[in-house]
């Protein structure tokens, strides 16, 4: 299969055309999705609670998650693969920022990097863009930044829309190649990709985006407890793992497994 790139997302926007995103974290989940036809590939920050067990995104380091990036690199044939730059290794400085982003196209096999911020990062992703790494730029609800929004809540409603228009121009003027827009009205999500000729990718964002994103284990019931309005259950993978898991422990008390079949 031909591999997406940057330009095609672009094509794909001006064709009118829709594409998808998940996270991938390991080798399995981005071989599956990559079979599927899923057009993007995130190793996103969120491995910091569906991987790591933290329970927000601030924690994770580049350490823990350039394995994972590689994991998932080897593993897609088709997909764009992008590296999430996490808390703390890229809003120092575009110096930092380009170490560190190099460090996922080096060591990881990253073929682009994401980076939450809009105003306040051109100076980055000009930096990274001129350094000749592609960059997604991650605007409205950005949970690196959790603790100064004041906790999961929809951003540019009523008045501060135009936050979120000026965030969007800001980046595209940098160079991004495309922009996350997470938790926004889905009515100023749509104006803002009307307004803009790079793509943009929903989550929570309503149906005008050019692409969506959402984190696996959210839509495919890995993860059980409540989840936010955005998210469709796809599958109950929970269960599915439950089930056997349990068939297997009772085979085991049992003396039913292993069976002569099984056994040299
Ligand atoms: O880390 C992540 O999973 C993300 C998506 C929600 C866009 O940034
Ligand atoms: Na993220």
């Amino acid at each position: 299969p031909k591999r997406v790139r940057t330009h095609h997302l672009r094509e794909m926007k001006e064709r009118g055309e829709r594409f998808s995103m998940l996270t991938a974290y390991d080798q399995y989940a981005a071989a599956t999705f990559d079979e599927a036809g899923i057009d993007v590939l995130l190793v996103g920050d969120s491995a910091s609670n569906n991987v790591f067990g933290n329970e927000t995104s601030l924690p994770v380091t580049v350490d823990e998650l350039i394995p994972l990036t590689r994991a998932v690199s080897r593993s897609a044939r088709r997909a764009l693969v992008v590296g999430d730059l996490p808390f703390g290794s890229y809003q120092a400085s575009p110096e930092q920022a380009y170490l560190t982003a190099a460090r996922f196209m080096k060591e990881g096999g990253a073929h682009c990097v994401k980076l939450e911020g809009g105003v306040e990062m051109v100076p980055q992703i000009e930096r990274l863009t001129r350094g000749g790494i592609p960059v997604m730029a991650h605007i409205g609800f950005t949970p690196q930044s959790e603790h100064a929004l004041g906790g999961y809540r929809v951003q540019g409603r009523g008045e501060t829309s135009a936050r979120v228009l000026a965030d969007a121009e800001a980046v595209q003027g940098a160079g991004a190649f495309a922009v996350v827009m997470e938790m926004v009205p889905g009515d100023v999500a749509g104006e803002v990709t009307r307004a803009l000729s790079i793509p943009t990718i929903g989550i929570g964002a309503g149906a005008e985006c050019d692409g969506q994103v959402l984190v696996w284990q959210d839509a495919f019931g890995l993860r059980t407890g409540t989840m936010a309005r955005f998210v469709k259950q796809y599958a109950d993978v929970h269960g599915v793992l439950l089930q056997a898991a349990r068939d297997y422990a009772d085979d085991v008390r049992a003396g039913t497994f292993p069976g002569p079949e099984h056994t040299f």
